[in-house]
């Protein structure tokens, strides 16, 4: 039997479900998977139950609330009307410089200023997304910054991967603009988002003291923006295997207070997955409530994680 859905989450529950002998079949916008006796609903990167608590996470204000009543560690952050700039100024400076602004409810890292620092700077970009959006969203910045997806399904982690902001590695002879060139080739013969080139990667070259036509030294790692998304270009790595297990058990434990929601994806900051999870060493950034599989089963780097196949055997 060959797949009906092009979605690549979709596509790959669909393949662990053939493969399963289970029957899959089309209904307008989803696939239904059976075993003759139960069904599941797909569509797109959602399978199962999902609690319509969890349209929260949409959100960013709301989602801060949400998962501080779930007893998650949580940055400092505020949801402000366009109006409230001076409010809004007031609060930054509470929380400390830098910090972070972004849309409410945007994704893909679209909007969001990291390192905004100062009055100047942070009025300007607050305007900037207070006046497309209407709104914008305060938070304290992470000093790590080091992101990881957790991929939770049925109550357990399956797969964690480390984000990495789009970056490129010297080799002492090329410019950065070649290596980009270089790299955004590498992106679309493995079928990854390419490195987005605009102000932010302008931006956080020149905090480097580095250009587009500088030659990095072989084996610098440079990264290019600060934001640690795979649609803009980052890269991910699997890290299942080697992070320290006690984050695996705190994401879980959040998962659990989360009811009647199969799966979800947690971005959690964590300052060194080596060392055990405390209190003031990791946070959540947000949850996803669809997450896509893509970088689990296909990752940059390190052990792919067959997600659909671990999912079929819990579902059926
Ligand atoms: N408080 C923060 N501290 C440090 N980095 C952050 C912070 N918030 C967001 N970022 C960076 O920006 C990226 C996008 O922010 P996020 O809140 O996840 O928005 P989106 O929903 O657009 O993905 C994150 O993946 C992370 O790399
Ligand atoms: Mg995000």
């Amino acid at each position: 039997m060959e797949p009906i859905t092009t979605n690549i989450s979709s596509r790959h529950f669909e393949q662990a479900a053939i493969d399963k002998g289970l029957s899959v079949t089309r209904s307008r916008k989803s696939l239904i998977i059976s075993d003759g006796k139960s069904q599941v609903k797909v569509s797109n990167s959602l399978i199962g139950k999902q609690s319509p608590l969890t349209k929260v996470f949409n959100k960013k204000g709301a989602s801060k609330l949400l998962l501080k009543t779930l007893g998650a560690n949580v940055l400092e952050g505020y949801l402000f009307n366009a109006e409230e700039r001076g409010r809004a100024l007031a609060y930054a400076e509470s929380l400390g410089w830098p910090v972070v602004i972004k849309p409410d409810d945007e994704n893909k890292g679209r909007s969001v200023y990291v390192n905004v620092e100062g009055e100047d700077a942070f009025l300007t970009y607050f305007d900037r997304v207070a006046e497309r959006y209407g709104t914008a969203f305060v938070e304290k910045q992470c000093e790590f910054a080091t992101e990881y997806r957790f991929y939770c399904a049925g109550g357990r982690v399956l797969a964690v991967t480390r984000r990495v902001p789009a970056n490129v590695v010297g080799d002492g002879i090329s410019s950065v603009a070649s290596l980009v060139k270089a790299k955004n080739r590498l992106k679309k013969e493995r079928r990854y988002p390419r490195i987005k080139l605009d102000d932010e990667v302008a931006r956080v070259l020149d905090k480097q003291g580095l250009s587009m036509d500088s030659v990095p030294d072989k084996g610098r790692t440079v990264p290019l923006r600060s934001t640690s998304n795979i649609s803009t270009g980052g890269d991910s790595v699997e890290v299942m295997e080697t992070i320290h297990p006690s984050y695996i058990e705190a994401v879980e434990a959040v998962f659990a207070r989360l009811p009647d929601t199969f799966i979800a994806g947690f971005d959690v900051f964590i300052r060194e997955m080596h060392e055990p999870a405390s209190d003031s060493n990791w946070f959540i950034c947000e949850v996803n409530r669809r997450p896509a599989v893509r970088m689990h089963i296909f990752p940059w780097e390190g052990e792919p994680k067959n997600i659909g196949k671990e999912i079929m055997e819990m579902l059926f």
